[in-house]
């Protein structure tokens, strides 16, 4: 086991850190930090400690996480209609989710923060001229220039308020009522809907709104649960100076919280267990995911959570497996058995996405839908098979009509993917891929409830 020395917010720079961006400045970096130290935070701890507990419940099946956004948020994503469609489907998501699961649905953007980008290489070469990746937009520039592609500390201080503008209009959201189930216009579905997946919605909406017109006539709906509903952000801790800034004390609890998001998560490329980002997370109160790609052995795991949350707190530590739909089967069983033979208590959630990355014809990034739908199956019914419950699921989504992702109800082809390809990073599911899987994931919970094979409802 690790030694676990002294933690403070700043002890990970003891440590080797991945994919940090090099600044050609490094005192104007220290001093962009600076200054973010003494901005606002974006929230408060009894929302991160709020949220903590809720996760806990789903461990236990109480409850299910939705977990979405882009792979990149960008910042050009911060403009009104964007955030509230992109909330909009989130919500419907969650209403087609708590219909069918019959629990509360905690709803988790990958928003409003998710702006850094780990790469598999330090530059790339377009057009013949060598230029630094694109890191996201909190780093660099997209644009294919090298100048642009100079990591950039001013950006920090551009995303935090980006961060802080997009944060600001969805809670304005959900005061001024447009999550209300009353407001008909969260009821309306997207035209790229098919026809037949409309009449499924509109049963399901039409179900709701009577349910609650007989529980008013009968005095028994507290208005506030039905106009009000709780959401949290969440971005991957890449860029550990930006996250040590957003890290604050806490005096009533004495305990340190990163400010800048509810949640955040390690990625696949940064978890290893004497990493700086491992370093970090350790000594934050907010809930924490660890994405776990099919590499990360099961001991290695469990001493992961021996060092991340020694003293066990519920609700803490999120497991995102991303193992990828032909590997879910092998490497998931022994993952779980560990977790359990440890007593580590952790909420398992799925992203279906990140193993099931293909590359077509002229390089362009995709992912099958089936193959997610697949993934997505295969986790739900190993969790059921090892007396193990998954407490939710992970999407990169857009709430725009991209063709990124095949497949689907539109059924796109690698034809389609030209259309609207206009992700900075991942293929991401359109809107109505998104309510599809949404319509997906409650029949295989509901299938999980009644015990029976999810292969014998879809005929595979
Ligand atoms: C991501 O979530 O965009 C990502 C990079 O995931 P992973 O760390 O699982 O590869
Ligand atoms: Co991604």
């Amino acid at each position: 086991m690790t030694e676990c020395r002294a933690w403070t917010p700043e002890s990970w720079r003891e440590f080797p850190a991945a994919h940090q961006p090099v600044y050609d400045d490094p005192a104007h970096y220290e001093k962009t930090l600076e200054r973010l130290a003494g901005l606002p935070p974006l929230m408060t701890p009894p929302e991160i400690d709020n949220l903590r507990t809720r996760i806990a419940h789903a461990a236990e099946g109480k409850a299910f996480i939705l977990q979405g956004g882009n792979c990149a948020e960008r910042l050009k994503d911060c403009a009104g209609e964007t955030i509230a469609s992109k909330f909009k489907v989130i919500l419907q998501m969650s209403l087609i989710l708590a219909y069918g699961a019959r629990k509360p649905i905690i709803r988790i953007g990958r928003i409003a923060g998710q702006y850094f980008k780990p790469r598999s290489k330090p530059t790339e070469i377009i057009s013949g001229i060598e230029m630094p990746c694109y890191y996201g937009d909190a780093i660099n520039s997209v644009k294919a220039d090298p100048l642009q592609r100079r990591p950039d500390p001013q950006r920090l201080i551009h995303c935090y308020h980006t961060a802080t503008a997009t944060l600001n209009y969805i809670r304005a959201l959900i005061d001024g009522g447009f999550a209300d189930l009353h407001h008909p216009q969260l009821w309306t579905m997207p035209n790229s809907a098919p026809s037949h997946k409309r009449a499924e919605y509109q049963e399901i909406v039409n179900h709701i709104l009577d349910t609650i017109d007989f529980m008013e006539s009968v005095g028994a709906t507290l208005p506030e649960t039905l106009s009000k509903v709780q959401f949290s952000t969440s971005h991957e801790g890449l860029l550990l100076g930006y996250e040590q800034a957003m890290t604050r004390h806490d005096p009533l609890t004495g305990r340190y919280y990163n400010l800048g998001a509810h949640m955040l998560w390690i990625g696949a490329r940064t978890r290893t267990l004497d990493s700086a980002h491992v370093e970090y997370f350790r000594g934050i109160a907010n809930p924490v995911g660890i994405k776990i790609d099919a590499t990360l052995a099961p001991d290695e795991l469990v001493a992961l959570l021996e060092k991340l949350n020694p003293d066990r707190e519920t609700g803490r530590m999120v497991l995102i497996t991303r193992l990828g739909a032909e590997r879910v089967v092998s490497s998931l069983p022994p993952l779980i058995h560990a977790v359990q033979e440890s007593g580590h208590p952790v909420t398992w959630s799925c992203d279906p996405m990140h193993g099931n990355t293909v590359v077509v014809d002229d390089g362009v990034k995709t992912r099958v839908f089936a193959v997610i739908q697949k993934e997505l199956m295969r986790t739900f019914e190993t969790h059921r098979n090892c007396n193990s419950v998954l407490g939710g699921v992970h999407f990169e989504m857009t709430a725009e009509d991209v063709t990124e992702c095949m497949g689907g109800i539109e059924d796109l082809t690698s034809q389609d993917l030209q259309r609207r390809y206009e992700t900075y990073c991942d293929p991401r599911l359109n809107c109505s891929q998104s309510l599809e899987i949404a319509f997906l994931i409650t029949r295989l919970m509901r299938s999980m409830d009644g015990g029976t094979s999810i292969a014998d409802h879809n005929g595979q």
